[in-house]
């Protein structure tokens, strides 16, 4: 906790995203419920036109979308969201879908304050296209894996696992479903768990 903040005050928390915002959705959602205290200051996307943007705004969440420019230096972009993250005094930076890689200049900017979610059971399938592969591979199992974000690509201590039975007959489409009924369920709640340290 930083020293500027009440020690009663819920921790802030920016969200990035890409693309839908279904996580995004279930952690805002659990926010406003009360069964994660927890304060959503920020949302963010790389995607001008996610959707989870708009449902961002929907639910009464600031947003900020910041285009990655083919030919300008990403932390040069990325010093455009470590701003207004800062402004915004979040505590916390929790990756719901955001698909672009962070330079280390930017976790390092928050270390061990970076939480992301994979569809898959990390190490296993990192990337992507996770559910796709884990089914290419004709795995059983797959899964959700949450984790702190390090400099690699979905890489850092694991948090929470969940499995995930891969069926036959499984589409990527039928397996993503169940996959993702099992996200919006372990990701706000080990949220809650790191945020307010109840391992
Ligand atoms: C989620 O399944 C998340 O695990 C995955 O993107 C999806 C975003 O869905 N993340 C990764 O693959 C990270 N490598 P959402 O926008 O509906 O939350």
């Amino acid at each position: 906790m930083s020293s500027d903040m009440n020690a009663d005050e819920k921790p802030g928390m920016a969200i990035m995203i890409s693309g839908t915002g279904s996580n995004m959705e279930a952690i805002i959602s659990a926010a406003k419920r009360g069964s994660l205290s927890v304060r959503p200051v920020l949302v963010v996307s790389d995607n001008p036109d996610a959707r989870g943007l708009k449902k961002a705004k929907s639910m009464g969440v600031k947003t900020l979308a910041v285009p990655y420019e083919r030919g300008i230096p990403r932390e040069e972009t990325e010093s455009a969201i470590i701003g207004a993250i800062k402004a915004e005094r979040a505590e916390w930076i929790v990756l719901a879908g955001f698909m672009k890689l962070l330079t280390p200049r930017f976790v390092q900017a928050f270390r061990n304050r970076i939480v992301n979610i994979h569809p898959a059971l990390l190490p296993a399938f990192p990337g992507a296209h996770a559910i796709r592969d884990a089914i290419e591979a004709k795995a059983d199992i797959t899964g959700v894996t949450v984790h702190m974000v390090d400099e690699l690509m979905d890489h850092g201590t694991i948090i929470a696992r969940e499995e995930v039975a891969i069926l036959p007959g499984d589409t990527e489409e039928t397996l993503a479903a169940r996959i993702h009924a099992v996200e919006h369920r372990l990701y706000p709640r080990t949220l809650q768990q790191l945020f307010h340290e109840d391992f």
